[in-house]
């Protein structure tokens, strides 16, 4: 008995000799701002984190003056302790991980590190750096009511003004470990010293808005690691009825899957996409009959819609989304959508009794000269499908052309050329054969593009075509005007994921200070 107490008394002893116990602090700014503040002051990087004590509370309270800002390391080493958090600016409380050394960044006008430890044993250090913000160049974003503008990590200021509020969209960053978009810092107003509103790992989880028509975004250096998109900005009207909004990037590594997912089961959600790439998607698993999916190109207006998927499910995939700004939008339920890294792995080009196709060339629906589009559809070999098709939109600005051929056996029994002096007519009957092309060629031409639906069965029905999408009759275009034209170019722009300033200078939606 009395060596049981003897050990346990030792234990506790050794256990307080060990570790440090901590006070309340305030903390300003040290006066040499390449001098950082440590905690414990004696510790330094290069050393192990310090054992604190176990059983108790306190706190840091660190200030950050306008103007300024902090960068904060945190090395923790404990058995899974819970009670060691930080709080940003705006309340935000957070839990500190264990060997998460990626740095956070705290803002005007404070933040705060709270330890409450049980009888446990842990180890905890943080290094905190203020820093003055750069001298920078500023970058100027003024939003419409319908368009969205996305952006890669920038050395910018990027100040943005909506014409309600401004409603940022976060992008998933699968290359890289999630932490590192703490990298970010998000100001009411579009100054720096704004109300901290949150940072690109907040908006991961959905959208955050401006209170007022202004917002700024800042990246720290997040550009030295991340080159996707990694926000959009849009006017809050733009969305729609969307209560959760946010962006997916696929895996730079071709080999590693890729999927849109929509959590609908609260509340109208929606994920954008965003490349000069087709999506090209296959059927996801378990669609459940209640979902409805709608597909938008660009801007979320009904001209816009690119299909809307529901009990059709099965004939609707696979699916080649065309246009740099895709958004996949669901009123309820859960769905992942898988996305295909090719039309090949997608078997776009396969076509299966009952398939309904929409081809679609990339920019629909806005001026581009990027629309010339080639599709080959073929049946499984020794099979003849009826090939029923539909021109529902065809711009023949110019000297552009759309060829339809369809095939059987190596010879034509199907061509035609539409053209701004042959337009296509309704053409009600299935045509059989085991391969259809669709060519559309504007030879340079600047123009909106086009849309030809297919559907493919083994027997030809008598019914008339499907309409799955509004407008079923075809449209003719000869090219609009180029005043919108620039304005969508902005759009595009972006949708490279490339902020190119020079270009968006020119269509006079930013401006370099
Ligand atoms: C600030 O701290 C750095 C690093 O300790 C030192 O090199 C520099 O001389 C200090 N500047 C002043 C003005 O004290
Ligand atoms: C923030 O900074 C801007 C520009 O330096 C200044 O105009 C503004 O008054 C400041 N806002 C606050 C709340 O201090
Ligand atoms: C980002 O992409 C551009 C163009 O593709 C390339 O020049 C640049 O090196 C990339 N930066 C990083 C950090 O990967
Ligand atoms: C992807 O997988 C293929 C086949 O397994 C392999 O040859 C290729 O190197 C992989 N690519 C990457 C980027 O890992
Ligand atoms: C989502 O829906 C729930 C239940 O309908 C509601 O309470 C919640 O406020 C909604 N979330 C948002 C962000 O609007
Ligand atoms: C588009 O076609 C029209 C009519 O053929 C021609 O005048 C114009 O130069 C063409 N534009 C381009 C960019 O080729």
């Amino acid at each position: 008995m009395v060596s049981i107490l003897f050990f346990l008394a030792t234990l506790v002893a050794s256990a307080f000799a060990d570790g440090y116990t901590c006070a309340n602090i305030m903390r300003n700014p040290t006066q040499n701002l390449s001098e950082p503040y440590y905690y414990p002051e004696t510790w330094r990087e290069n050393m192990e984190p310090t054992k604190y004590a176990p059983n108790q509370i306190c706190n840091w309270q660190i200030n950050v003056p306008e103007g300024l800002y902090a960068t904060v390391i945190f090395y923790k080493k404990t058995d899974s302790e819970s009670g060691i958090k930080c709080t940003y600016p705006n309340g935000e409380q957070v839990y500190i991980e264990d060997n998460d050394q990626n740095p956070y960044k705290f803002t005007y006008p404070r933040f705060q590190i709270d330890l409450q430890v049980g009888d446990k044993q842990g180890e905890f250090s943080f290094k905190v750096v203020w820093s003055e913000y750069p001298d920078g160049r500023s970058m100027y974003i003024g939003l419409d009511g319908v368009h969205s503008i996305a952006s890669v990590p920038t050395s910018y200021y990027t100040t943005v003004t909506a014409v309600n509020q401004v409603m940022l969209v976060g992008f998933s960053v699968p290359d890289v470990p999630l932490a590192l978009l703490r990298q970010s810092a998000i100001y009411e107003g579009g100054y720096t010293n704004g109300t901290y509103l949150g940072n690109l790992v907040n908006a991961r989880s959905g959208q955050i808005y401006s209170t007022s028509n202004k917002l700024g975004v800042y990246t720290f250096g997040l550009e030295k690691f991340i080159n996707q998109t990694v926000f959009m900005v849009l006017d809050s009207r733009a969305a729609g009825d969307i209560v959760q909004y946010t962006g997916t990037n696929c895996p730079t590594d071709p080999n590693k899957s890729c999927g849109i997912f929509l959590n609908s089961q609260k509340n109208v959600s929606a994920v954008a996409t965003i490349s000069r790439q087709p999506d090209y998607l296959t059927l996801p698993k378990g669609f459940a009959n209640s979902i409805t999916l709608k597909i938008y190109g660009e801007t979320m207006e009904e001209s816009n819609l690119f299909a809307t998927i529901n009990s059709n499910y099965q004939s609707m995939f696979p699916l080649r989304v065309t246009n740099s700004l895709k958004i996949y939008h669901s009123d309820t339920g859960l769905l992942t959508v898988p996305v295909a890294k090719n039309a090949d792995a997608a078997k776009w080009n396969s076509v299966f009794d009952g398939r309904y196709i929409i081809v679609r060339s990339f920019d629909f629906n806005r001026q581009s000269y990027a629309q010339d589009t080639t599709e080959t559809f073929v049946t499984d070999p020794n099979n003849q499908m009826y090939f029923k098709f539909n021109v529902k939109y065809l711009d023949t600005n110019g000297p552009t052309t759309l060829d339809v051929n369809v095939y059987k056996n190596g010879v034509a029994v199907f061509t035609a050329t539409y053209t701004a002096t042959n337009p296509p007519l309704p053409f009600p009957n299935g045509i059989l054969g085991d391969k259809m092309e669709v060519n559309y060629q504007t030879y340079g031409n600047y123009t909106q593009g086009f849309q030809v639906d297919i559907l493919t069965t083994k027997n030809d029905s008598p019914t008339t075509f499907p309409t799955l999408a509004p407008g079923a009759s075809t449209t003719i275009g000869t090219g609009a005007t180029r005043g919108t034209t620039q304005r969508y170019e902005s759009t595009t722009k972006s949708g490279i994921n490339k902020f190119s300033l020079t270009t968006l200078a020119i269509v006079g939606f930013v401006m370099l200070v």
